[in-house]
């Protein structure tokens, strides 16, 4: 049994998966309500909070598993990319808990967890594939050929997808995170209904900055009072453009990498249009999409664990290397 911990930001997170990618339980205490009064999440704010739920949640995981902490045979925990304070707290708890057990600790990648969804369950998902990787922090295309890592083809040259959706989101009034209100919103609107262009980059690489500014000037452009009766015509054009895009870039990612398989993961992957737009895709279940430790977990099955002292010297990072 694997114990994965997640704190990169503002879901404290704790899940115990077995070796061969059946999940036991699966704990997510999410911030959302204490950051969306600040419209974005407050990295001190996180840092206490996951300070506070981090033992409450790991004993939460264990009791769903029906396993005490000496059942576990190895830890798993995120170490970046991610808000530095509230990966520390993660990767301290860790620490302590491999060492008072004396068992190995895995320092996983935030973005190997998230392709790592795809490895849980019944019909788990076999590289090679091409996969899309879009989140509220990252958007980028990988060639995955092993469980173990991934190679990069392109990514975001300024916003991530997920974070286009959130920006977009408070452009409309909508709360925080936006992603989810928007595609919600978006059933009741006509796609067609403005033009949003997104850039064309060339290559692999996305660009989503732009649109974001179209939507700023489309909002301000209404006659008062007439946003509230626009909203889901604006939240159905915007969203039409940016899974245009995503879906653009992947299949010309597919061409690049050659193979036939592609699959999506990250929160952006809980999308309802994107699912539609990619019906061949492999999709994360959509509880495995946000932010979650089981697919830390599942990724910690695949890296090199450290034993004591060694892991004693590890250190978060804040951004992809
Ligand atoms: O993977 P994730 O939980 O956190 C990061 O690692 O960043 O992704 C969160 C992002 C947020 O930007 C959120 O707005 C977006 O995923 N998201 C969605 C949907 N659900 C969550 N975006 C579009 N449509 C959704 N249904
Ligand atoms: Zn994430």
């Amino acid at each position: 049994m694997i114990l994965g911990l997640e704190t990169s930001c503002d879901e404290t997170a704790a899940a115990v998966v077995t070796a061969d990618g059946s999940t036991l339980a699966s704990i997510i205490s999410s911030q959302a309500e204490l950051h969306a009064r600040f419209g974005g999440v407050v990295p001190e704010l996180a840092s206490r909070r996951h300070l506070e739920l981090v033992v409450p949640v790991v004993q939460e995981a264990l009791r769903e598993a029906g396993s005490a902490l000496d059942g576990v045979e190895r830890i798993a925990v995120t170490r970046g990319p991610g808000l530095i304070g509230a990966l520390l707290v993660g990767l301290s708890a860790a620490k302590g808990l491999a060492w008072a057990r004396g068992i190995p600790l895995a320092p996983v990648d935030h973005l190997h967890g998230h392709v790592a969804s795809l490895y849980l369950g019944d019909d788990p998902l076999e590289p090679p594939f091409t996969c899309l990787l879009a989140s509220g922090g990252h958007t980028l295309l990988l060639d995955v050929r092993e469980r173990g890592g991934f190679v990069v083809l392109g990514s975001t040259l300024d916003d991530a997808a997920g974070e286009a959706f959130d920006k977009g989101a408070r452009l409309l009034g909508l709360g925080y995170p936006g992603g989810k209100a928007i595609d919600d919103l978006a059933r009741d609107g006509d796609p067609d209904a403005f033009s949003f262009p997104v850039a064309r980059v060339a290559g692999l690489d996305f660009s989503f900055s732009g649109l974001k500014t179209a939507l700023l000037y489309a909002v301000r452009g209404l006659a008062e009072g007439e946003l509230e009766r626009r909203r889901a015509d604006l939240a159905a054009s915007y969203q039409r453009a940016l899974v245009a895009a995503l879906v653009r870039q992947l299949q010309a990612a597919r061409e690049v990498a050659g193979h036939g398989a592609v699959a999506v993961v990250g929160g952006v992957a809980a999308n309802s249009e994107l699912r539609a737009a990619l019906p061949d895709a492999c999709f994360a279940p959509l509880d495995l999409c946000t932010d979650n430790a089981a697919m830390i977990a599942s990724a910690g099955r695949y890296v090199e664990a450290l034993e004591a002292p060694d892991y004693f010297e590890l250190d978060a990072y804040a951004s992809a290397s």
